[in-house]
């Protein structure tokens, strides 16, 4: 366990009540690969998803409409889809329409439990791997602001799901042609299914989906649904990080896939 925040003097790894060793850590291995690897394929991924969501063009070709685009809340997207359209956000919004969406599948795993380990080892060495001391004299933890704030992850969770939901409407929609004419099959199609089953396995790999489904529960055996349910997520959850890895590029690719077809650099082959 790390000690809690003024616990000691000083504060931090090297505060006097750790065993005396000079050298910075004893590890031999490259243990600096992993979180290397790590900044690199995140930071790859907020560059691309960042460019896509200022783009503000090429997300939509029949039928499929790019997932950092959907649902679409203001009125200067709605005549290039047929996916949902709510347009709350009437036509005030002058901005991509991918901004109003984005943030909350972003805040998802922006607060996620891996993400977050993902990213406090990978860019800010707190810690840099396991038993490589990290350099910042005093650790606070996620008592304090802004940190507390990752508390709000449930939340994130709770408006992930509805996103997913559209998600799924989406790839439904991408059965068909770009008539409406159902029984369609492209290749833009499985993309869209890979992905949606991606987001979903992610989704509900959740630590808080977990903690929903089957926390709080004196006895399993008076609530067997549950229990069932719980043992389900539970072995999605144990591979949580290797879904957020997969979801994350599956849902970029689907998105460049759209960018594709929409930007006239591909045509979608046709299954059947
Ligand atoms: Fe990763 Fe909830 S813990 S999405």
């Amino acid at each position: 366990p790390r000690p809690k925040s003024g616990t000691a003097p000083g504060g931090g790894v090297r505060d006097g009540t750790r065993a005396a060793i000079a050298a910075a850590h004893l590890r031999t291995d490259r243990w600096w690969l992993a979180p290397a690897a790590t900044a690199a394929g995140l930071l790859a991924f907020v560059v691309y998803s960042t460019w896509r969501a200022f783009a503000n063009a090429d997300y939509y070709q029949a039928p499929y409409v790019s997932p950092f685009y959907s649902p679409c809340l203001a009125d200067n997207c709605a005549p290039m889809r047929s996916g949902p359209n709510w347009e709350i956000f009437g036509n005030w919004w002058g901005l991509s329409p991918a901004l109003l969406i984005l943030i909350f599948p972003l805040g998802f795993r922006l607060t996620c439990y891996y993400y977050r380990k993902a990213y406090y080892r990978g860019f800010w060495a707190s810690p840099p791997a396991c038993a490589v001391a990290e350099p910042h004299k005093k650790y606070s933890g996620e008592t304090r602001f802004p940190l507390i704030l990752q508390n709000i992850h449930r939340y994130f969770f709770y408006a992930a799901v509805p996103v997913a939901v559209i998600l799924t409407y989406d790839t439904v929609l991408a059965f068909r042609d770009e008539h409406h004419a159902w029984g369609h099959m492209g290749l833009g199609t499985l993309v869209f299914l890979v992905n949606i089953a991606l987001i979903w396995a992610y989704t509900l790999s959740c630590h808080s989906c977990r903690h929903i489904v089957g926390g709080k529960l004196k006895h399993f055996s008076k609530h067997p649904v549950r229990y069932r349910v719980w043992q389900w997520v539970g072995r999605l959850n144990a591979r949580h990080m290797q879904l957020a890895w997969a979801s994350l590029v599956s849902v970029a690719l689907a998105d460049f896939y759209v960018y594709l077809l929409a930007s006239g650099a591909f045509d979608d082959p046709r299954l059947f």
